[in-house]
């Protein structure tokens, strides 16, 4: 059994017209102790499946279909008391945008010990504090900088405080949405080592979130890339990014919209137009207006997310007519 199940899950937020999808038919699977990242451009639904997960949508949202099975629990059935037992000790989140969630006024050794303290009421008072010391270490801050205050630390020091807290009830799951976006580029690259490194000791489950592709390439096992709410393809680290290559065509522009981190790169050479506005009805392959291969079937027929060979899969009717060849 995989950690987590997610099974065509449909998700929507209310507008003029009634509702559209943010999250529009999703699969997506994570095993215990795998990498996971997701990616695509800003607004295609990565934060609204993310919190779908533990069920900390916003009230106005809908979860309209499909089932979200985590160690074996269906949690869009769960009712408050079922959730409380899973968010921390569980899955945890590292919020989009948390880096100045710190309270300023507050030390950060008492802020990462508060989550044991309200949802592990197993653990006593100096073993939540031994816990402490050990996670600040663990994420590269000495442990006696536990009585400092937020504003002694650097962006990316307060980001790995985030790390620490989110790690505090030991979760088989971590969700970091956009944990490296507001770093500079050399702290990116840390903390993404760091996220690495912890899911590997603690053996934990991890989602990672990034609009940016090549991030994820060098520090997941497997990536998923969303585009207008679907999954446009996923497939190993290995696969999508060594022998066989990206095949959708979105992911191909992805790749080579961003700089790449790690290494100088020449040309950024951005997608063309926009994404499709979703709460329009969307017929066809959603891509299909930018895409520089579409077929004419593809303004019509919504592509499938077909398996290509390897646990990689393209919802693209060119890979798919070709597929011959890719396996
Ligand atoms: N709280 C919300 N209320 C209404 N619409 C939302 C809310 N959050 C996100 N959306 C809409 O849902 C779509 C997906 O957003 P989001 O999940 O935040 O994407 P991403 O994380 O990939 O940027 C967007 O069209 C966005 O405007
Ligand atoms: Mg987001």
């Amino acid at each position: 059994m995989s950690l987590l199940e997610i099974r065509d899950l449909h998700v929507s937020y209310p507008n003029r017209k009634g509702e559209f999808f943010a999250v529009d038919g999703v699969d997506l699977t994570i095993e215990q102790g795998e990498f996971v990242g997701l990616a695509g451009e800003s607004g295609c639904g990565k934060t609204t499946l993310a919190l779908s997960i533990p069920q900390l949508l916003p009230e106005h949202s809908r979860i309209a279909a499909g089932s979200i099975s985590f160690n074996g629990v269906d949690t869009t059935a769960l009712n408050e008391e079922g959730l409380r037992a899973i968010r921390w000790k569980e899955i945890s989140v590292i919020f989009q945008g948390a880096l100045n969630a710190l309270n300023p006024v507050q030390t950060i050794g008492s802020q990462i010990q508060e989550p044991i303290r309200i949802h592990d009421e197993s653990v006593s008072k100096k073993e939540a504090q031994d816990r402490t010391l050990e996670l600040l270490e663990a994420v590269g801050i000495p442990s006696h900088r536990a009585s400092d205050f937020p504003h002694q630390f650097s962006g990316g020091m307060r980001q790995r405080v985030m790390i620490a807290m989110a790690l505090s009830c030991m979760p088989k799951l971590v969700i970091a949405d956009e944990p490296i976006t507001a770093l500079d580029v050399m702290t990116q690259a840390q903390i993404l080592d760091l996220l690495r490194s912890l899911c590997d000791k603690y053996k934990l489950s991890m989602l990672l979130i990034s609009h940016d592709l090549s991030v994820l390439a060098q520090t997941c096992d497997r990536v998923a890339v969303m585009y207008a709410g679907k999954v446009a393809e996923q497939g190993p680290t290995s696969r999508v990014f060594g022998s066989v290559g990206a095949q959708h065509p979105y992911t191909q522009r992805l790749l080579r919209a961003y700089p790449n981190i790690r290494h100088e790169r020449k040309f950024i050479d951005g997608i063309p137009g926009y994404p499709p506005d979703l709460s329009t009805l969307q017929v066809g392959c959603r891509f299909a207006d930018r895409c520089d291969v579409a077929l004419s079937r593809c303004a019509t027929e919504v592509p499938d997310l077909i398996d290509i060979g390897g646990n990689q899969s393209v919802a693209c009717h060119l890979v798919s007519e070709n597929q011959v060849g890719v396996q």
